[in-house]
Formats: C-alpha cells, sequence, structure tokens
C-alpha cells in the first residue's frame, strides 16, 4: 500500500517586499491567492493533512486558511527563524500522521502537482528523501545541490554559506522537499543555526540525513515552476506564466483564439471544444462556456455561465449570475447581471438586464433596461418566451411581461403586462400639421430683416 500523504506550507515570511497592506501568500495569481494554489497541489496529491505555517504578524492568513481547511491547520510560527524552525512549528497540528509528508511554500504558485508527484514516487521507489531541483539560469540567492559521484544528493549548501566552488553550481534547490514523517522530525531536531544568517536551514536536513545512514535524492523540474514571487515584478512574472499555460492549455483542447496573447483566463475557467474567442477578453472566476459558442472581441465575463453555440460581444459584460442558455445572442454594449436568459433569447445592442428572467426567443430591443434597484433594495423582472421587447423600454421591477406580449418604444413599464397583450406606456403622438413650414418661413423672415445674419447669442 503506497504511504500517506501529508503537506506542510511555508508561508510565515513577512513578504515586505510587496509593499503591501495584504500579506504576500493573499495576492492572486489567476485569480486565486498563491497560498491556495499550494493548498490546491496538496489536495490533488491525496494529502490527508494540509498544515500552513503562518506568521503571528499576518492573522488574515491563518483565518484564511483556517476557512478552507479548519482551524487545526494553522500553525503559528512566532518569530520566525528559518525554513526548518517553521517545519517544526507544523508538528503538533500533523497530530498522529505516519507517512509522507511534503514541504511547499506558499509563495510559489506554478509549481505542478505532476511534478511533486514524481517526488512521493521516487520516495516510495527507495530514497528516504527527495528534493525537487532546477537548473537556474542564474543561481544567485539559491541553496546549491551538491551530488556525490553515485549521484545521490550529498547536501544542500546556501549562498552566503558556498564556496566559490560551489556558487559556480547551477543545480538548485526550489525547496520542495518529500520525506517519511519520523525521519524528517528526528532530523529537524538536529539542525543549528549556526550559518551566515543565524538561521535555522531546513536544507541541512539533507547532510544530517546522510550522516544518519539515509539515502537523498534529486528530481530536477523546469525552472519556471520554481518561480518565486517576492515583488510586484514577480508577481506579474507568475501571472504571466499562469496565463501562458491556460492559453495553451485550451488551444489543445479545441478553443480557437485568434490572439490568445491578448485573453486572459482564471483559475477556474471553463471553456469547451470549439468554442472561438476574439482578441481582448477577459474571464474573471466562475465562467464556463459551452461548446461552438462565440465570445466577440472586449467582453469581460466573471460569475457567468454562456452556454452551446451561443454568441457573445463584441464589447459584452456578464457580471455574476448570468446565464445564457443555448443559442442566446448578446451585441455590443450590454451588460447582464444575475439574470437567466432562456434559449435563443436575443439582446443585441444597448442594454442593461439585471435580477431578471427572460424566456427563451425573447428579444430585447436595443435599450432595453430593467429598472432593479431603488437605492435600497433589488426586484426582479420576468420577461415571457417569444415576448418583443422595443427599443428604449425602461422595465420597472418588479414586474413581469407575458409570453409573447410587445413593448411599445419608449415605454416605462410599471405594471405586469398579460401573454400576448402590447402595452405602450408614453406619451401619446400629436401631430400639428403644417406647424414647422409655418415655424421656419418666420424663422428665414427674421433673418432676412437683419441682413441675413444670424441672431448673436446674447
Ligand atoms: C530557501 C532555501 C534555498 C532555496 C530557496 C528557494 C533554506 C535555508 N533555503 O531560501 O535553499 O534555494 O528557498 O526559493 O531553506 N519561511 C517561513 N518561516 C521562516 C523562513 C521562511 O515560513 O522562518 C517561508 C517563507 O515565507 C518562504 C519560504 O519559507 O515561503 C522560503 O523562505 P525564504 O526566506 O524565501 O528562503 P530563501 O532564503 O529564499
Ligand atoms: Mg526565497
Amino acid at each position: 500500500m503506497p504511504a500517506k500523504r501529508a503537506a506542510v506550507i511555508l508561508a510565515a515570511g513577512q513578504g515586505t517586499r510587496m509593499k503591501s497592506a495584504l500579506p504576500k501568500v493573499l495576492h492572486k495569481v489567476g485569480g486565486k491567492a498563491m497560498v491556495d494554489w499550494a493548498i490546491d497541489v496538496a489536495v490533488g496529491l491525496g494529502c490527508e493533512r494540509t498544515v500552513v505555517v503562518v506568521g503571528a504578524h499576518s492573522p488574515v492568513v491563518g483565518q484564511h486558511v483556517g476557512a478552507r481547511l479548519g482551524a487545526d491547520a494553522v500553525a503559528v510560527q512566532d518569530p520566525p527563524q528559518g525554513t526548518a524552525h517553521a517545519v517544526r512549528a507544523a508538528e503538533d497540528a500533523l497530530g498522529n500522521f505516519e507517512g509522507d509528508v511534503v514541504i511547499l511554500y506558499g509563495d510559489t504558485p506554478m509549481t505542478r502537482p505532476d511534478t511533486v508527484a514524481s517526488l512521493f514516487e521516487k520516495r516510495a521507489s527507495g530514497a528516504n528523501l527527495v528534493v525537487l531541483g532546477f537548473e537556474a539560469e542564474d543561481p544567485f540567492g539559491y541553496g546549491r545541490l551538491v551530488l556525490d559521484e553515485t549521484g545521490a544528493l550529498a547536501r544542500i549548501v546556501e549562498e552566503k554559506d558556498a564556496t566559490d566552488e560551489e556558487r559556480a553550481l547551477t543545480l538548485c534547490n526550489s525547496g520542495v522537499i518529500v520525506a517519511d514523517r519520523a525521519v524528517l522530525f528526528s532530523l529537524l531536531s538536529m539542525v543549528k543555526n549556526e550559518n551566515a544568517k543565524g538561521e535555522y536551514y531546513l536544507t541541512d536536513v539533507i547532510g544530517l540525513a546522510r550522516s544518519s545512514g539515509f539515502r537523498a535524492e534529486v528530481v530536477v523540474a523546469d525552472e519556471e515552476e520554481m518561480m518565486g514571487v517576492n515583488s510586484r515584478v514577480e508577481l506579474a512574472e507568475a501571472e504571466h506564466e499562469f496565463q501562458a499555460r491556460r492559453r495553451h492549455h485550451f488551444m489543445l483542447a479545441g478553443v480557437t483564439m485568434i490572439d490568445p496573447w491578448s485573453v486572459y483566463f482564471s483559475h477556474d475557467t471553463q471553456i469547451g471544444n470549439d468554442v472561438t474567442i476574439e482578441p481582448g477578453v477577459f474571464f474573471g472566476p466562475g465562467v464556463t462556456v459551452e461548446s461552438g459558442a462565440t465570445v466577440k472581441a472586449w467582453s469581460h465575463l466573471e460569475g457567468a455561465h454562456v452556454g452551446k453555440e451561443a454568441a457573445i460581444g463584441p464589447f459584452v459584460r456578464l457580471r455574476p449570475g448570468a446565464r445564457l442558455s443555448a443559442k442566446v445572442k448578446i451585441g455590443n454594449f450590454v451588460e447582464i447581471k444575475n439574470a437567466t436568459f432562456g434559449e435563443g433569447a436575443q439582446a443585441s445592442h444597448l442594454t442593461y438586464v439585471g435580477d431578471a428572467e427572460v424566456g427563451a426567443r425573447a428579444n430585447l430591443g436595443c435599450g432595453t433596461i430593467t429598472c432593479n434597484y431603488d437605492g435600497f433594495d433589488k426586484y426582479k423582472t420576468i420577461i415571457g418566451e417569444d415576448a418583443f421587447i422595443g427599443s428604449d423600454t425602461a422595465l420597472v421591477a418588479p414586474v413581469r411581461i407575458g409570453a409573447r406580449a410587445f413593448t411599445g418604444s419608449g415605454s416605462v413599464i410599471t405594471k405586469d403586462v398579460p401573454d400576448d397583450a402590447l402595452a405602450v406606456a408614453r406619451g401619446r403622438q400629436k401631430d400639428i400639421p403644417g406647424w414647422a413650414k409655418a415655424f421656419r418661413e418666420r424663422k428665414l423672415a427674421e433673418r432676412a430683416a437683419r441682413g441675413g445674419k444670424r441672431k448673436e447669442a446674447e
């Protein structure tokens, strides 16, 4: 039977370089907090216990993690005295767990679950400790992995404590380690802080493991997976990497993007095959688009569902709770919030629909507005199937338009409209024959009397 798994996520750093009131690990990549990226790796790997080590300086991180995993998943390291000290802070919260523990960082959101899975596999095949390493383009600042002649990991040396020869090594420590719990914590209890920084280094467990007769090995992954975020510049770089991965993923899954580099996804965006996405589209969290749909240029979607073969945009805004059924058509400058559209319903131009149910095949004319808010409460508009809402209709909610009913253009509808009726709610048109002709003649005569000049403004 494979060993059970647990995770310890280190997130007690101050993150001062973010220059932010928000703790670093709560900053988002792809719309998801960085610490949640690490938690999701742990969850995805089947970890039965996940402990996040937080600093006393940022209780909101503890609250965030507690809300997701329960208060007992939070360990406080106060004050932070190094990465080994941080892992030890998690010991009590691991409870009576026995099995393999993976150590992850809360600020490296690009680490792939598959990569960490390969560490567990190497551990299962006999190594006592497995470290995730990478070939660094510029190794400055990283711990270097020193291998022995058999290719096993002999020790890790930190930049500040390294000799010139060791500094020349480019194989670096990511910080991710998998080890048996009992072995890990027995080694951690031996770690001392006699080094350049005066900290308890997690990396020291490797040298200690070797002298205790344990075998440590390395799994090498791409440097981009190790990207750690310390500043807003690096946050943007991580976002860039996330977006590149998602675009690639969706194109391979059958999504057409004319200019993929201009389309932005969230961590949970779901797009079916044969969807076409035009340039400049932004997907906030919580969007699903079903197959065959088209999202035209410069649209912004969040918390929304777009049904099969629907066509939306250009310049459409779908806000949370917008749910469009199959074959719905939404055109330019239309905003939809908390509203359902039945199959084949349309709103082609300049429209606001909020807190509404729109029946199948209903057609909302240009400039339709649901007046859903009175400054205190929100009210619902219901539009029946096959209804036709004339251009520039204001629907003052709560109000219900019957199936197949029409509203006259420019109407302000304040009362329910029966099925099959026409509702007209505006001043009746009155024609005054000849008025315009007489007006024009009088004005032309006045101008002639002034010598052909326009009247000067007062
Ligand atoms: C660490 C590694 C180094 C590795 C590098 C990869 C050690 C001694 N060094 O160095 O080998 O190449 O990461 O990025 O482990 N943290 C705590 N409590 C602490 C200290 C740190 O929770 O007391 C957390 C930080 O929030 C961060 C992570 O641990 O998420 C790493 O700490 P950091 O100070 O960035 O370590 P590095 O010096 O970069
Ligand atoms: Mg670091």
